[in-house]
């Protein structure tokens, strides 16, 4: 899937107010080390390494053109305690990330270092954490098979408006465990059960047309919508103690139908990248007039779209 990532930055007014929420709730001091998986473009994470002067921030993201996007934007030179690397978020490994770091060499660009944010040497070290894998169910140790320990390094794996993307949570979680210190936070917030259902609603009928119905075949399913049973019995086999797990409603508000559907054209790629480019911009306002039609604009002309988040904060034991 090819994120447009210049559309996305010009187009997650919605995004960005979640994860201003989210990084509320981080009650930051300034100095911690934080991971921003599925950074997209960039902003979220400049936003966490201004919170952090004395800490820093790493956004991954396994799209190359969004991690091209935000180094670009956010060139080390001007935000020395800010990095961004390609990585899935299935695979966060310390080891991967500090081999890029000290070699200065990735397989997207020679310029990634782990940002070294402003504490000195003397100021908390990197600890050794040692796998406590648990012998009923060796693959799902944090540390992941076969790896007996590693350093952990940051303070908080932080993830907004992403996970929904990711078909293995379970993965996300054994990477996070491992790169995150005893006593660090894991805080996400991404769609969750019955999110956006009523774009489903607009989108499925659509797709079922003559038109388009031949754009859609063999479609695996492209989000992964968990609810608080799933993490509450994740969270635990991968190490971390539960704070809270939720399912919150929340709008997402379009300024008016063009806001909408450029909404819908730069995050539902799923779907949009499988019609054709020259008939695209067809589908999009098809499925637009669709929503509208159910739900139509208010007075002042916003759109609202009725999102669910799954929230969940976790400390990693
Ligand atoms: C809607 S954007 C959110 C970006 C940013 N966190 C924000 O709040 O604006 C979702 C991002 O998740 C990334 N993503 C999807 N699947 C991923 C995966 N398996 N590993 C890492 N990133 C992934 C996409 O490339 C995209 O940049």
């Amino acid at each position: 899937m090819k994120w447009n990532a210049a559309d996305y930055a010009a187009n997650s007014a919605a995004q960005q107010i979640w994860a201003r929420e989210l990084i509320a709730q981080l009650h930051l001091r300034g100095d911690e080390r934080i991971l921003d998986v599925g950074c997209g473009d960039g902003k979220v994470t400049a936003e966490l390494a201004r919170a952090v002067p004395k800490g820093s921030a790493a956004g991954i993201d396994a799209s190359p053109e969004m991690i091209r996007f935000a180094r670009k934007t956010f060139p080390p030179g001007k935000h020395p305690n800010l990095g961004f690397q390609i990585m899935d978020a299935r695979e966060i490994s310390f080891a991967v990330l500090s081999a890029l770091g000290s070699a200065g060499v990735s397989p997207a660009s020679t310029d990634f270092r782990l940002p070294t944010g402003g504490r000195d040497a003397s100021a908390p070290k990197r600890r050794r954490i040692i796998s406590n894998s648990n012998p009923r169910s060796p693959t799902l140790s944090p540390l992941g098979r076969g790896e007996e320990e590693e350093e952990a390094w940051f303070d908080v794996v932080f993830s907004s408006s992403a996970l929904h993307w990711v078909d293995d949570h379970r993965a996300f979680l054994r990477g996070a465990a491992s790169v995150l210190r005893s006593g660090g936070r894991l805080v996400v917030s991404c769609g969750g059960k019955g999110n956006a259902q009523d774009v489903f609603v607009a989108l499925r009928p659509e797709m079922r047309l003559k038109q388009w119905c031949k754009f859609f075949r063999k479609m695996e399913k492209p989000y992964f919508l968990y609810g608080p049973a799933d993490y509450e019995k994740w969270l635990p086999r991968f190490g971390f103690k539960t704070h809270n797990v939720k399912l919150t409603p929340k709008d997402a508000v379009y300024p008016g139908r063009d806001r909408f559907a450029a909404w819908f054209r730069t995050t539902w790629l799923p779907y949009t990248q499988r019609v054709p480019e020259n008939v695209r911009e067809e589908f999009i306002v098809a499925v637009t007039d669709r929503y509208l039609a159910k739900h139509p604009p208010d007075m002042g002309g916003r759109v609202r779209v009725r999102m669910v988040r799954l929230e969940i904060d976790a400390v990693k034991v």
